[in-house]
């Protein structure tokens, strides 16, 4: 795939961050020319049990950008998490930046507005964002061009991000024993899913992917990085040319056998919220649980 700001000679320096509670890797992208980041998927940590949330997982990330003298200038979800909550704004409140998601973060609104009977006070249009991305939008972090690419099929907002020979490929793709991820939320399409990865694979072969999940299959270290060719030879959902209906049947069958991840409830009411905690009508925070309405 060609994009005018698709660039290997451009190499940031990522650290990753591995929240082993969610199994969710965030990410600090720097400008290796300048002191610019950028946070990509960062974690709040909560006790669901006991209400309780915290944010060692955030501190050290902020601990990390203040011992590097880092400016931070973007917080990026590449998508509506709904296996841990957002600690952006926490981040940003300390830091600064802007937090940014793909435009269809909408329909994810108006989806999980309905299932958790948000008021109208709950704004299905995106603002609680401060930038909204489309397919092929460019945005600076420091000297470096950052391009997005729409790969829905996971989710309908989910973005993967291309920043110099570094591509964040949020939940589109595993590590490549670790194949894919699920497509049947609300808006999820395995078909979809298939295009979407397709487009990460028309990358350069030596393009660094990194998964904002893993799990360790069969034993194996944690692990977060691979490249387009390594996922394109041996993806065990989606290489050596897996077909599209292949695809489509495996992910389907697989799909049917999946239980909610266990923080799906918390994790939409405040990521629909670009991370921000709901309050109920004293402006308390406050979490609902929609009763069979998953
Ligand atoms: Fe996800």
């Amino acid at each position: 795939m060609t994009h005018p700001a698709l660039n290997m000679d451009l190499k940031p320096i990522v650290t990753g961050f591995f929240d082993p509670a969610t199994n969710t890797i965030s990410y600090v992208v720097q400008d290796p020319d300048s002191p610019a980041c950028a946070v990509i998927d960062s974690v709040m940590d909560i006790d669901y049990a006991a209400g309780r949330i915290t944010y060692d997982h955030a501190d050290a990330i902020i601990a990390f950008i203040r011992a590097h003298g880092l400016r931070l200038e973007w917080l990026i979800e590449t998508h509506v998490h709904a296996d841990h909550l957002s600690a952006a704004p926490y981040i940003q409140g300390k830091l600064g930046g802007k937090i940014g998601i793909g435009a269809n973060i909408t329909v994810v609104q108006d989806t999980f507005g309905k299932v958790f009977n948000e008021g109208t006070e709950f704004q299905r249009d995106g603002s609680q964002f401060d930038a909204l991305f489309r397919d092929g939008d460019t945005y600076q972090i420091g000297g470096m061009t950052a391009f997005v690419l729409h790969t829905p099929g996971h989710t309908p907002a989910c973005m993967t991000h291309v920043i110099g020979n570094a591509t964040f490929v949020g939940d589109t793709l595993f590590m490549p024993d670790g194949g894919s991820a699920r497509a049947d939320f609300p808006g999820g399409d395995a078909g979809e899913l298939y295009d979407s990865i397709q487009r990460v694979l028309a990358l350069p072969d030596d393009m660094r992917l990194f998964m904002c999940h893993d799990y360790g299959p069969n034993g194996r270290n944690i692990a977060w990085e691979t490249t387009v060719g390594e996922e394109k030879a041996h993806n065990i959902h989606v290489g050596q040319g897996a077909t599209r209906e292949s695809f489509i049947k495996f992910r389907t069958e697989r799909d049917a056998t999946l239980a909610m991840p266990r923080l799906i409830i918390p994790s939409l009411q405040v990521n629909m919220r670009a991370g921000e905690i709901p309050t109920d009508a004293s402006g308390r925070p406050m979490l609902k649980v929609p009763v069979n309405g998953l």
